[in-house]
């Protein structure tokens, strides 16, 4: 890019702030005001090893120099690369989807499997902005199989956010991996927002084509408690049922309660005010 445009183009995306490209479920906009405020005061690296739509992430004041964020959605992953790398073709793109948008065209977007990474993060976010409930589930064969919503002017193509998110995403390494892949060092300090543990039948668990288990729950709680013997600073959000309180029954771990809305189904009127915990191997303030 020539000189006078590239001033231009970095004095935008200056000027707004970043906000998640993609609604997520179990996005944590509303615990905010509870997990940036007990960061702990110090650390070295900044990791996020669930970022689903990155909520936590994006609304980080001054983001430290090193961070790593990470997911096992392989799309998601590549939609986040995209912004740090070529934000401008991904926003002609999103362009065209936000003109041709009809029933039709969803349909025809939706049964394609896009080899090209613009085109695959394009299609991730046009079908976001615009499927039922901003909802990301695959079936079995990880196919994207939600219907298209009722959104009657969709906004599709969210330019000055993608630019913002491009620079937030500046000096962030960013990984497909399972969080156990994922290896912080002593006194880095990584955040888990990892698929609630169901707090009933319907909850919605199910991001890829794999389920977040119990038996998940338990292999992130025996990798968290390795962190913390090797002196990681950590944070954990999840619902506050029975069996994540034993999970983490250890002295090791300071369990607070917080209240936030969540839409706890799939079902987009069923949105509650439920308890959840916020688990850290450090004091923390919740008033
Ligand atoms: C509750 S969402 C995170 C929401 C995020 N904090 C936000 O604000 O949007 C959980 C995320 O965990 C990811 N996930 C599920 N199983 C995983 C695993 N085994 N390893 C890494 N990520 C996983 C899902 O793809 C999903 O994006």
């Amino acid at each position: 890019m020539r000189g006078e445009l590239r001033r231009k183009f970095e004095a935008k995306i200056k000027e707004v702030k970043s906000m998640p490209f993609v609604k997520w479920v179990g996005g944590k906009r509303n615990l905010l005001d509870y997990i940036l405020p007990n960061f702990p005061n110090e650390y070295n690296h900044y990791y996020e090893s669930f970022i689903g739509g990155g909520a936590v992430f994006f609304s980080i004041p001054n983001k430290p120099e090193n961070t790593t964020i990470s997911d096992n959605n392989f799309e998601l992953i590549i939609a986040y690369k995209v912004i740090q790398k070529e934000p401008q073709p991904l926003i002609k793109l999103l362009k065209t989807h936000q003109k041709n948008h009809s029933k039709d065209y969803y349909n025809k977007i939706r049964s394609q499997e896009p080899s090209d990474q613009v085109e695959m993060a394009a299609r991730l976010i046009y079908l976001n902005k615009t499927c039922y409930n901003g909802l990301y589930r695959v079936n079995k064969q990880g196919k994207f199989n939600v219907p298209m919503g009722s959104y009657k002017n969709p906004n599709i193509m969210q330019e000055d956010n993608i630019l913002a998110c491009h620079e937030a995403l500046k000096n962030t390494k960013l990984l497909y991996k399972d969080f156990d892949e994922i290896e912080p060092k002593k006194n880095d300090f990584i955040y888990c927002d990892p698929p609630y543990h169901p707090t009933s039948e319907n909850s919605f668990t199910s991001y890829t084509k794999q389920n977040f288990t119990e038996t998940d729950h338990v292999r992130l709680r025996d990798y968290l408690m390795k962190l913390v013997k090797n002196g990681v600073y950590i944070m954990l959000s999840n619902s506050n049922t029975k069996f994540i309180r034993d999970l983490y029954n250890s002295d090791k771990f300071h369990k607070e309660i917080v209240y936030a809305p969540r839409l706890v189904s799939c079902k987009p009127d069923s949105r509650e005010h439920v308890e959840e915990l916020l688990i850290t191997n450090y004091p923390i303030n919740i008033s």
